[in-house]
């Protein structure tokens, strides 16, 4: 069977769980017809479409499945570990974890220009991918997250979308999109079917630069622990309050900027934790969440207990437009 490259217009959509094996069945078959005994490569970034990918290819070709996960040090709290924990150790996964950290920090020192440091972060990404890709043989097929939106918009013009694309001319592989023609909430249900934790599945949307658009101007390894242990306490709190999955998206900012404080009645000069929690459709508009007081305070305490080089919590009115979601 081929695999299929357009959604035909009468498919219908996939919102049951039987809806989801039947897709499932299908792809591990296409999946099976198109690689045959050949081993396919995929960068497994823990997000929702490339983990949904690595699953339906765990279940259709086991281990001639080679996933790489690249640590960039951007990632949140508890991320690459569960990359391992859920692929490695559930699902047995063939899995490459390359610890890229120092690699993509060293880069990115002192850079604060918002659009270099994207650039930095996709080239050093490519980079990373295609040295292990490399050390590898028999790799006829590279596996990618791409969904049907994205085929959409890059028909529309908005956006070009690479995906693990743009890998240098000596590594040429033929692609596996099994995610291809599905929308994000098919994925979603597709990805529950196929036994993903939750937390996994539905997840808020996460800019690819990662923590490190969030970490404001040029990224400095203390102030990165600072966005990524706030955002965790964030996460956590808002989990604890039932806000987790209600909320279309939420985080912290660490912009470069210091202040003045008192601590043990001694000045200091620290940084400030901003939180930002909005809802959307589609992240064209966005407004905020009227997160109640009580949890924000709370927030706030746990912020000034557990992290540390801060001494200011602000909370973020702004809605987009005027503001965009993220920083930079
Ligand atoms: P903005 O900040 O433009 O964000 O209002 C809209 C949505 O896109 C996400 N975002 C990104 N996603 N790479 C991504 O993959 C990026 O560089 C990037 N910048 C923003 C953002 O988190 C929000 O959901």
């Amino acid at each position: 069977m081929q695999q299929l490259l357009v959604r035909p217009e009468n498919m219908k959509r996939i919102d049951t769980p039987a809806l989801a094996q039947a897709y499932i069945d299908e792809q591990v078959a296409a999946i099976r017809e198109q690689v045959g005994d050949s081993k396919v490569l995929l960068a497994l970034s823990g997000g929702v479409d490339s983990s949904v990918v690595a699953a339906l290819l765990i279940r259709a070709i086991g281990d001639k499945l080679v996933a790489v996960h690249v640590n960039h040090g951007l990632l949140r709290k508890g991320e690459p570990e569960q990359v391992i924990e859920v692929f490695r150790n559930q699902m047995h996964a063939n899995l490459i974890y390359v610890d890229a950290v120092d690699r993509f920090l060293d880069k990115l020192a002192g850079v604060s220009d918002p659009e270099t440091k994207r650039k930095i972060i996709g080239k050093e990404f490519i980079e990373v991918f295609a040295e292990e890709a490399r050390k590898l043989t028999g790799i006829k097929f590279l596996a990618q997250g791409t969904i049907w939106p994205d085929i959409l918009e890059s028909e529309a013009g908005i956006k070009a979308h690479h995906n693990a694309g743009g890998l240098p001319k000596d590594l040429s592989f033929e692609l596996v999109e099994p995610v291809r023609i599905l929308f994000k909430d098919e994925v979603r249900m597709v990805g529950k079917t196929l036994g993903l934790p939750d937390s996994m599945v539905y997840r808020q949307p996460f800019p690819g630069p990662g923590l490190g658009v969030r970490c404001v101007g040029a990224i400095t390894r203390d102030r990165l622990e600072a966005v990524r242990e706030s955002d965790a306490i964030l996460r956590e709190e808002f989990a604890a309050a039932g806000l987790q999955g209600k909320v279309w998206q939420y985080f912290t900012v660490v912009p470069d900027m210091k202040s003045t404080g008192i601590r043990d009645g001694k000045r200091t000069d620290d940084w400030m934790v901003i939180i930002r929690a909005v809802n959307s459709v589609d992240a064209v508009t966005a407004s905020i969440e009227e997160v109640p007081y009580a949890l924000l305070l709370k927030i706030r305490d746990r912020i000034f207990k557990e992290v540390k080089g801060v001494n200011r919590v602000l909370y973020d009115l702004s809605s987009k437009p005027l503001a965009t979601i993220e920083y930079e």
